[in-house]
């Protein structure tokens, strides 16, 4: 499970960090509260602000993570079950990881729809974009109302695939990495939970997060509410720097370092700059 924190260190503000959050630093967009730049209600009466913040965070601008890398290491020695990601940055699509072993939970730019509610028409992603890089508010060309990138917004529900997966993929993975994330935001923040009693749990943040306040709520590191099991295991830090400690006790510091060189490789071929 993952959230903004795999991004920052590609450049990718997250959204709750003091100071350097997206939260903090949405001054100039007038908004009622920081939120409402991914409300729904907000973003039909006020669709620019999203739009302007999209063009500034569209994905194609930034280099996956040592972290994102670490996840497609994970898909190469299969041992992924499934990458739940609440990012909206693309990037594990844009590090090579399977899109079938991706759920995005929280959607993403990949596709859109209009928000009219009897129209609902698709639109691909190059259509929003080229709208977006114009500084133009993609207005469906049907019903006229707001063509939106399937991003979930506060208010909507997540996508179809986020439910239909997750039981089967909780009720049988025998670990789960937690990386970058407030863990803040429903339902995404509970599967912590769906795992069995004793499947271990690492989690890898700045600060702790997710920490039960009764048993079976939350993360248990110091064995409070169920004596110490040694289930739950914390490292507190930078995801990329984790991921690589992590590569290293497992033997596998070359083949990380190849990944993310092999990716630079083609993307400096392709005449991007990086
Ligand atoms: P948050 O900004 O809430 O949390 C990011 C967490 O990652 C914080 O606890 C940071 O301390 C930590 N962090 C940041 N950089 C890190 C790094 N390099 N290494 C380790 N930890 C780091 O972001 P999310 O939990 O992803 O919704 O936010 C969840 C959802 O809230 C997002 O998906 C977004 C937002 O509103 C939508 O976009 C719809
Ligand atoms: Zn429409």
């Amino acid at each position: 499970m993952a959230g903004a924190g795999i991004s920052t260190d590609a450049g990718i503000p997250d959204f709750r960090s003091p100071e350097t959050g997206l939260y903090d630093n949405l001054q100039s967009y007038k908004l009622p509260y920081p939120e409402a730049i991914f409300s729904i209600d907000y973003f039909r009466r006020q669709p620019k602000p999203f739009y302007v913040l999209a063009k500034e965070l569209y994905p194609g601008q930034f280099v996956p993570t040592k972290s994102h890398f670490f996840v497609k290491l994970l898909e190469k020695k299969g041992l992924l079950r499934r990458h739940y990601t609440q990012n909206i940055d693309c990037l594990e699509r844009v590090a090579g990881i399977d899109p079938e072993l991706i759920v995005e939970a929280h959607g993403s730019f990949h596709t859109a729809h209009c928000i009219g509610r009897k129209c609902l028409k698709e639109y691909s992603q190059a259509w929003v974009k080229e709208k977006i890089f114009q500084d133009e508010i993609p207005r469906c060309n049907v019903c006229k109302s707001l063509v939106k990138p399937d991003i979930t917004f506060f208010g909507e529900g997540l996508p179809p695939r986020f439910f239909e997966l997750l039981e089967n993929d909780f009720g049988s993975c025998d670990l789960l990495v937690v990386m970058g994330t407030s863990l803040l935001v429903q339902p995404f923040a509970s599967l912590i939970n769906d795992v069995a009693n004793s499947v271990p749990r690492l989690l890898i943040n700045r600060v702790r997060v997710g920490e039960a306040s009764a048993p079976g709520t939350g993360f248990d590191f110091d064995g409070k509410h169920v004596g110490r099991t040694h289930r739950d295991a914390l490292v507190l830090g930078d995801c990329d720097a984790a991921c690589v400690l992590l590569a290293e006790r497992l033997g596998w510091t070359d083949e990380l370092a190849e990944l993310r060189s092999a990716f630079l490789e083609e993307t400096n071929s392709l005449g991007q700059d990086q």
